[in-house]
């Protein structure tokens, strides 16, 4: 079975003035085909809290670029200081939304007490907080981007597989088949975010293909043949052809690359062949 490719574009904690936001979006539709006949493949862009209402109404209703959020919390609403809950997205115009990205997982072993960039930039998400997050994300109507992905230290001890498996285990607690089928999985391998150092089609396709092996032993053959993967981490006009011809990997997800139109454009485009 065919699946759809999904091009999301992740500005992370960039372009949340509603002036560089309006300019990228209207960069974008400039670069990117508003038809292409079948809409062979889907496109989205997940964007600051602070400028989700701007893009909405920046891509207008009939744009094929969809409004992505890049984090949720899992209540619906309460006293949870600086959350943002799914029915916020959800009425903000968002169908998808990030969830366990490695930037808002755990720590990554750095000593608690020591107040260092690595804690500004991890806000210690673990498998079961993912889990509520995709809950409050399906209950609301959203389509999670469920990120995962090890760590360098992670790779080189020869735990890659298992860390994987196991994300992608423990984040599906409780979640039905069908709800999985329609999920988007994105296999961000940590030490290939934002370094320059991709990882190959062959690795990141065999990696996608254990996700897919997970979701099959924990749902179905039919599931697992369903769900889309993703890969992100470095993607780039230039190793996107190459990285989304691999038949386990349905799509990219874009940080840096995303912030420039042509680029994010010129990915769109690979996603084609
Ligand atoms: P880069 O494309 O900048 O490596 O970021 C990848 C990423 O984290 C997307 O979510």
């Amino acid at each position: 079975m065919a699946r759809k490719p999904l091009i999301a574009g992740n500005w992370k904690m960039n372009k949340g003035t509603v002036a560089e936001a309006e300019s990228l979006v209207s960069d974008l539709l400039k670069a990117l085909p508003q038809t292409d006949g079948v809409a062979a493949v889907d496109i989205a862009i997940c964007v600051p809290f602070t400028v989700l209402h701007t893009v909405n109404a920046a891509l207008g209703g009939a744009s094929r670029i969809a409004l992505g959020a890049q984090d949720v919390f899992w209540k619906s609403a309460g006293a949870y200081t600086g959350r943002i809950s799914a029915p916020f997205l959800a009425d903000a115009g968002v169908t998808y939304v990030l969830v366990g990205h490695s930037e808002t997982r755990g720590r990554f072993g750095v000593p608690e007490p020591d107040f260092n960039e690595a804690i500004l930039r991890h806000f210690g998400d673990t498998d079961a907080v993912v889990n509520r997050k995709i809950h409050a994300a399906l209950d609301a109507g959203l389509i999670p981007v469920v990120c995962v992905g090890e760590t360098l230290t992670e790779r080189e001890s020869g735990s890659a597989e298992a860390v994987v498996r196991l994300q992608v285990e423990e984040s599906l607690t409780r979640v039905s088949a069908e709800q999985v089928a329609g999920l988007v999985f994105a296999y961000e391998p940590v030490w290939a975010i934002g370094t320059g150092k991709t990882c190959s089609g062959e690795e990141a396709d065999r990696i996608c293909g254990v996700i897919r092996s997970t979701i099959h032993a924990l749902y179905s053959p039919e599931v697992a043949e369903a769900v889309r993967i993703q890969y992100g981490g470095s993607m780039k006009p230039d190793n996107a052809a190459d990285l989304l011809s691999y038949p386990n990997i349905d799509g990219g997800l874009i940080g840096g690359a995303s912030l420039k139109a042509a680029d994010f454009a010129a990915i769109v485009a690979a996603a084609h062949h």
